[in-house]
């Protein structure tokens, strides 16, 4: 890369924003930022504390909370005050509790601070929700990724079974939907697609295509 650019990906669950990022912070040498890693990080937290469902313990613990990330071999390392609690944030408990969490204005104004840290430098990919309206609104390139409900919710449902989790595909699409839903209708940082980001529907297309392709558009942005 010649310049030190800022690159955020958003789109909706299942579209293979982590896939994308990882892979392109990969080749580019870029900082990764995994934004959901931080929601989830705080909620664990907040449920070894038993505070969360106390709004205002959880404002207060996103507040002076120590957190840090380390991408590692295509890895996230998460740590908060110096502990690793990478192989804690993905439990079935943390996914049924971040999007309380992530729903807090003060909480999310706290991590959109740290992201917004890491970005000063430039040299960095963000990937989450709101990283492309919200946490970098001027960056370099913007991408909105999607995918057909039903190659997303097949995606889902392959990881689901290789994490031995048995569930049928109906209800994972039926989960995605109403996620879906529930992401585009909130009133903090709905999901939604940036005017100026560029939309890439990856339902028919390799994840080694999709890579080239976005990389093109990089050199483009990069001269
Ligand atoms: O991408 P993920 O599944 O790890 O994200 C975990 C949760 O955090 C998910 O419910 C969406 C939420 N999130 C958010 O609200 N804003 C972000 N920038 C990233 C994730």
């Amino acid at each position: 890369m010649s310049k030190n650019i800022v690159i955020a990906i958003d789109g909706p669950a299942g579209s293979g924003k982590s896939t994308a990022a990882k892979n392109l912070a990969e080749r580019l040498g870029l900082i990764y930022v995994d934004t959901g890693a931080m929601y989830r990080a705080i909620t664990y937290l907040a449920i070894q504390k038993g505070i969360v469902n106390d709004r205002n313990s959880v404002i207060e613990l996103a507040r002076n909370v120590k957190l840090k990330l380390k991408f590692e071999n295509g890895i996230t390392r998460v740590f908060v005050n110096n502990k690793e609690i990478t192989d804690k944030i993905r439990s079935a408990e943390i996914n049924d509790k971040v999007s309380d969490i992530s729903k807090i204005p003060e909480v999310r104004a706290e991590l959109v601070k740290i992201q917004r840290k890491l970005g000063e430098d430039g040299n960095l990919i963000a990937e989450g929700r709101d990283t492309t309206t919200v946490v970098f609104p001027d960056a370099d390139l913007k991408i909105y990724l999607t995918a057909s409900i039903d190659e997303r919710a097949r995606r889902r449902h392959k990881e689901f079974l290789e994490k031995g989790i048995n569930i049928s595909l109906d209800e994972v699409k039926a989960n995605l939907e109403k996620r879906d839903k529930l992401d585009s209708e909130r009133d903090v940082s709905p999901l939604k697609k940036a005017d100026d980001a560029i939309e890439f529907d990856n339902t028919n297309i390799s994840i080694a295509d999709e890579i080239e392709t976005l990389l093109k558009k990089i050199k483009e942005i990069d001269k």
